[in-house]
């Protein structure tokens, strides 16, 4: 098992990755206590994992609120729906709610935590690459409001997150992909050297050989750890784990969420980055070649949808979070390995790369 520490000062807590975590009696009740946990997840985790949890905390008589499963139910009407399952059981303020599924999941019961009667512990069993590697760690809350995604939510950080790896066998190799996403995401913006070592894990990574997967899965839980360490609450640094997202975020609401994947429109938005920087002359043309090679290594898509215009990039992304006076915020390779945020890019430009 490998472990590291999310260093926030009396906010800090440990990643603990491993096997077989789900039934790690001994550490899951240290950080849990000794009330009667909650468990939230999803009509299909709730299948897979839940009685192993379960069984875990047994003597605790332990509750669950199972969610469907969907985007959708990151919501309003569920986070209240879960708030008044915790006050009709009378929880208390010493209830830890326990985050078992993915994004979903771990961002919706995060944010209950963060508000049930002023903030109770919580503690994130990520179930999806995608969670594992980044949306478990860093304490980013929230539920989507119907005028946009995650609209309404909360910095509130975990007690502890359990990566366990096992649960990745029964995650859709579709889904799978999409974490991979966010894996190369590590590589492009901290660590040129980890691209060459996840062409080089592609056979392990796929057929989930479990060195391989917690070697990586921990590489990316330290860099984020190390930025969320220095940048919280996303004044500056933070931002730059945005890269490729300003164009996925585009892709994903013009083509429907759910149609592409988050992981998928994130990489066909960071060979759009790359493409940039590229003709801002901070890339040359082998090295695009190679994020483009990795990304296509792991099954993603390496261009933006065929029917996809650069006006209608540059509508979505006028709404952009990162905006400011106006402008729209780019995060941009500056070399492999780094990168940084730009917001002199013009509309002309745009519908240039995009070609359309
Ligand atoms: N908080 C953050 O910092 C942060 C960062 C990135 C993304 N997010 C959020 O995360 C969400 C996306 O997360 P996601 O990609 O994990 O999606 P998800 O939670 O919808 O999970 C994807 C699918 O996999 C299923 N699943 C989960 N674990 C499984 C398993 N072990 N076996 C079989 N099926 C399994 C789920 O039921 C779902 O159908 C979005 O809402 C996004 O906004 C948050
Ligand atoms: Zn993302």
């Amino acid at each position: 098992m490998l472990e590291l520490k999310v260093d926030l000062n009396e906010r800090s807590y440990p990643i603990f990755i491993g096997e077989h975590l789900l039934s790690d009696e001994g550490r899951l009740k240290q950080y849990v206590g000794q009330s009667r946990p909650v468990i939230i997840t999803n009509t299909t985790i709730a299948p897979l994992y839940l009685d192993t949890l379960l069984a875990v905390f047994d003597a605790q008589a332990p509750l669950h609120f199972v969610i469907p499963d969907g985007e959708q139910y990151k919501s309003l009407e569920w986070f209240e729906k879960i708030s008044a399952f915790l006050l009709e059981h009378n929880c208390g303020r010493d209830t830890c709610l326990i985050a078992l599924g993915g994004g979903v999941v771990g961002d919706l019961t995060g944010f209950v935590a963060a508000c049930y009667q002023r903030g109770v512990p919580f503690i994130q069993i990520p179930t999806t690459l995608l969670s594992q590697v980044d949306s478990s760690v860093g304490g980013k809350t929230a539920v989507n409001h119907p005028l946009g995604k995650n609209m309404i939510g909360a910095f509130y950080q975990p007690k502890a997150v359990f990566i366990d790896t096992k649960t990745l066998d029964t995650l859709p190799a579709r889904e799978f992909a999409a974490g991979m996403a966010e894996v190369i995401k590590y590589a492009l913006i901290y660590d040129a050297a980890f691209l060459d070592t996840l062409a080089e894990l592609h056979s392990e990574l796929s057929t989930l050989n479990t060195q391989s997967l917690q070697q990586v899965i921990y590489k990316c839980c330290a860099i984020k750890a190390e930025i969320v360490a220095k940048d919280e609450t996303e004044a500056g640094l933070r931002a730059l784990l945005n890269l490729g997202h300003t164009f996925g975020h585009a892709i994903e609401a013009e083509m429907g969420y759910g149609n592409w994947l988050h992981g998928e429109a994130v990489a066909a938005g960071m060979m759009i980055a790359a493409n940039l920087a590229c003709q801002r002359g901070a890339l040359n043309a082998d090295e695009v070649e190679k994020i483009r090679d990795v990304i296509a290594l792991y099954q993603l898509p390496t261009e933006a949808p065929s029917e996809m215009t650069g006006e209608q990039f540059l509508m979505h992304m006028r709404k952009d979070k990162k905006n400011k006076q106006g402008k729209i915020r780019f995060i941009l390779p500056t070399q492999l390995g780094q990168c940084t945020l730009v917001d002199d890019v013009s509309d002309e430009t745009v519908v240039t790369l995009i070609g359309r």
